[in-house]
């Protein structure tokens, strides 16, 4: 969601901004634009649509070794060519790019910018138009960008540009994440590492409401009220090639094909030599002393997050309750005496979380983060971190990094329970094994699951997926998949409960995709697929070995009955993305969405 990219140093900057926003593209936009400083002044481009519309306007020529860059994800004003960013002060003087929401922007232009024509209708250009007030006032840039900060309620990550000190890039930050990015005559800022590989990977996170003056002698960061603050920099563990789509036609599918890798790098990760779970003493006590869990996510997290609940309460003993953040935030339920949150984020920047975590904070409560972003800001903020070690995930769909999150969610079950003093015959680590070699059978069977998208999905408007107990859960995040990058309308159902009303919408053809790999529910999730198919559905259903019938569309290798989810969800992954193909969408970047949703 929004990204912003900054240059300075000694090479053509439009290039390395524009190689920088494409690598930001996954996060979700629907403009960009840059803003490159030479002798001339400050040149603008921007335009609506994809980052290869921007660079068919920019001017080849163009040169200057100081710009920034950004992809805008609409919040405030349509998407548009005069709502994208940078947006300039009314002198032109000042350049803005800026990621995030100015909460009190209506009240701000009330109180400073009366006189001003504002030219846009984005949130944004009130920075932009607070810093040359301010300056007009006689302070610095440097001054009066700090005393605009001061002013915003909301959040924002954002760089300016003034072309009377064409050799800086000042920047700011609250809630949203920056970081700068070091070198030797070469300074960068990002909102996120991997765009700016290309330059370096040395970065410096950048805390709330901190300041920095990035030329290309250095970055100094200070605090909104002007005191120097030292943080040390570190290395990101990336590889360019890390994020690179390789071979494939998409980086969904590469990342779907990628889920056994991980599930056996998380195996390595939290194995200890004797082969026993290895994890951190402090997050075992955590788990031990708190009396009840409360996950909080959203969207694919939070059915990762379902999963968790279920391993946690029958694998641990431990009352555990699953929330999405979003609402958490705005309708908290009674707590138990001595709460412990897990927090699961693929990103680590969700802003709906982040909300809920600030506030938990305030309590005195503990926090788990379970990420696959561990520099992130939910990460830095939570007490403890448990890694997913997925790797960057790029496409807007998420899916190596469910898996993970499930895998993880499994061996901090069993660690709790051992730790408790519970019998334990499963053993993670080892069923984890047969799980990666079941994800292989089904990702090697992609002409079976093409053909069952094709027939079942491709034009139809609607789906129906159905399951019960931990299968239901799964439909819950296979109707999501399906609905993100096809926009055909599905929706996961509970088997018993569709004909308590949403078996009306059952008409001729209607797919219905049934999961059944529960002994205790095989019979009555059949039962249910027969009441759709007796009112015209068409059923696909998959099953696990064990417990298949002859007429099921797809039998998936048999796995520990608590680990089911992380191997049926590949086929309905695979249907989705067949299906989005089939319908001619755009896979890894669909409409409306963004990857690290950093506004509430
Ligand atoms: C769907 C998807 C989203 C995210 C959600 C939370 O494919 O990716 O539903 O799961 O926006 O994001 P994270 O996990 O980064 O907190």
């Amino acid at each position: 969601m929004c990204g912003i990219v900054g240059y300075v140093g000694t090479e053509d900057a439009k290039e390395i901004l524009l190689k920088g926003l494409e690598k930001l593209e996954y996060r979700g936009y629907d403009s960009a634009g840059l803003a490159i400083v030479n002798e001339e002044g400050v040149h603008v481009y921007k335009e609506k649509g994809r980052i290869a519309t921007l660079r068919s306007v920019v001017d080849q020529n163009e040169e200057g070794v100081i710009g920034i860059g950004h992809t805008r994800w609409a919040t405030h004003g349509v998407p548009s060519q005069i709502n994208a960013h940078p947006h300039q002060s009314a002198s032109k003087r000042y350049t803005i790019v800026h990621n995030g929401v100015i909460e009190n922007y209506a009240q701000l232009t009330r109180e400073y910018l009366q006189a001003v024509n504002l030219a846009s209708d984005t949130d944004t250009e009130i920075i932009v138009q607070l810093v040359e007030r301010f300056s007009s006032e006689g302070l610095s840039t440097e001054e009066a960008f700090s005393k605009t900060l001061d002013l915003l309620k909301g959040s924002y990550a954002t760089a300016l540009l003034d072309s009377e000190s064409p050799d800086t890039i000042y920047v700011g930050k609250n809630k949203s994440p920056l970081l700068v990015g070091l070198s030797d005559g070469v300074n960068v800022v990002a909102s996120d590492a991997m765009a700016m590989l290309q330059v370096t990977n040395e970065f410096v996170e950048l805390m709330d409401k901190e300041i920095v003056v990035v030329t290309r002698k250095g970055a100094t960061i200070k605090t909104l009220q002007g005191d120097v603050v030292s943080r040390d920099s570190y290395i990101a563990e990336l590889d360019e090639s890390d994020i690179e789509k390789g071979t494939y036609p998409h980086y969904m599918l590469k990342e779907i094909d990628e889920q056994p890798y991980v599930i056996r790098n998380i195996i390595s990760k939290y194995k200890d030599e004797n082969e026993n779970i290895k994890l951190d003493e402090d997050i075992r006590q955590a788990m031990l002393d708190a009396d009840r869990i409360y996950i909080i996510a959203a969207g694919t997290s939070y059915h990762a997050g379902l999963v968790g609940k279920q391993l946690i309460e029958r694998i641990a003993n431990k009352p555990v309750e699953t929330h999405i953040a979003s609402e958490f935030l705005y309708n908290m339920p009674l707590l138990s005496k001595k709460p412990l949150f897990i927090f699961i984020s693929q990103s680590g920047e969700t802003a709906d979380s982040r909300g809920v975590l600030v506030s938990v904070k305030k309590m005195g409560h503990k926090a788990l983060t379970i990420t696959n972003v561990p520099g992130s800001t939910l990460s830095r903020e939570a007490d403890y971190t448990l890694h997913t070690y997925a790797g960057p995930e790029i496409a807007v769909a998420s899916t190596k990094a469910y898996t993970a999150q499930m895998a993880v969610l499994a061996i901090l079950a069993v660690d709790t329970a051992k730790a408790a003093g519970i019998d334990m015959s499963f053993d993670p680590l080892q069923e984890l094994a047969i799980v990666a070699s079941a994800m292989e059978t089904l990702t090697d069977k992609k002409e079976v699951l093409e053909k069952i998208a094709r027939e079942y999905l491709s034009v139809t408007r609607n789906c129906f997926f159905i399951g019960r107990a931990i299968d239901y859960y799964v439909c819950l995040e296979g109707a999501l998949k399906l609905k993100e990058i096809s926009y055909i309308q599905a929706e996961g159902f509970a088997g018993g409960e569709l004909k308590h009303g949403t078996i009306a919408l059952i008409e001729d053809g209607t797919p219905v995709i049934g999961l059944a790999t529960q002994e205790h529910v095989n019979l009555s999730i059949r039962g249910n697929m027969k009441e759709v198919v007796a009112r015209g559905a068409s059923p696909c259903m998959i099953s696990m070995e064990g417990f298949e019938d002859e007429d099921d569309q797809l039998v998936v290798p048999h796995v520990h009955d608590y680990l089911t989810p992380l191997v049926t969800v590949i086929p309905l992954q695979l249907i989705a993305y067949y299906a989005a193909l089939h319908r001619d969408c755009d896979v890894d970047k669909p409409r409306n969405l963004a990857k690290s949703v950093t506004v509430e």
